[in-house]
């Protein structure tokens, strides 16, 4: 994969995503539920959106659909130009809940995708699934069982596991929801760590609107459900961001004022 590396961040040429007017409903009880009404949005290769709104909008119905999980009723979704159908493993996936095979070992679910692509033995591939246990900080526990983790150590190991075969996206659904605040944060400065060495195209759902602004380019604000586009913000605040500075205030201020 191409890719640049500008001050110290690595941006890949690809991974671009175009979500073009999307509409989805569900049926509940028999009755149609709208619950995407019209979603356009399109994501830069190795840029960061963060996605916001009120609980039940719809964010983790896009989310899906952004993965190939689940087709909408109407609209189409591109990535780099070709129609998503399905799940592809250019896109990782990390959800609230680490998704982690509890009978494996931390180093057997980190090497789940390559074993799976058929790399498991190659020597390269384990060298990366090693570099990438040391990049989460899991040394110690290689060779543990998830249930021997803690929350936020399960939750790097689901990220290690995500990003092991360098995608090109990486699709977030709260990923650090369920954490303490010291965990969260901690593992803030992680995510936008990776981000910078491996130059993914992030899109992620937050419900912590200071997490979207330490870590996004753009913060698309969605209405409640049927979701539409309420904002599109740039956030154009230099980084390394601190929570205490003005301008994080202010926009702080402006997004909760959307969502309230
Ligand atoms: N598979 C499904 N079948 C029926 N209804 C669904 C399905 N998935 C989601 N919904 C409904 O769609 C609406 C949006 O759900 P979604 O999970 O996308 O919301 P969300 O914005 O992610 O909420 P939260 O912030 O609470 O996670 C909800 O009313 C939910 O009940
Ligand atoms: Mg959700």
């Amino acid at each position: 994969m191409v890719t640049e590396s500008v001050a110290g961040k690595t941006t890949n040429t690809r991974g671009a995503i175009d979500l073009l007017d999307i509409s989805q409903a569900f049926l509940s009880h028999g009755n149609p539920l709208p619950v995407l009404d019209r979603v356009s949005l399109s994501v830069q290769p190795g840029s960061f959106v963060s996605l916001v709104g009120p609980s039940g909008s719809g964010k983790s119905t896009l989310l899906r659909l952004a993965a190939g999980l689940d087709r909408p009723l109407t609209g189409r979704i591109y990535v780099d130009g070709h129609q998503v159908t399905g799940p592809d493993p250019s896109r990782g996936l990390v959800f609230q809940d680490p998704t982690l095979l509890p009978w494996l070992t931390v180093a057997q679910n980190i090497g789940l995708g390559p074993q799976v692509q058929g790399h498991g033995d190659d020597p390269i591939w384990r060298s990366r699934v090693e570099s990438m246990i040391e990049l989460v900080g899991l040394e110690a526990f290689s060779e543990a069982l998830p249930a021997e983790l803690s929350g936020g150590m399960a939750q790097r190991a689901s990220l290690a596991r995500a990003l092991v075969t360098r995608p090109e996206i990486l699709l977030l659904d709260e990923p650090l929801g369920k954490l303490d605040a010291l965990t969260r944060s901690t593992l803030q400065a992680e995510i936008d760590q990776l981000w910078h060495r491996q130059g993914f195209t992030a899109l992620m759902v937050t419900h912590d609107v200071e997490e979207a602004l330490l870590l996004s380019d753009r913060i698309v604000v969605f209405s409640a459900r049927p979701a539409r586009v309420l904002e599109d913000l740039t956030i154009a605040l230099p980084r390394p961001r601190t929570r205490d500075a003005p301008e994080f205030r202010q926009l702080r201020r402006d997004i909760l004022g959307l969502l309230s």
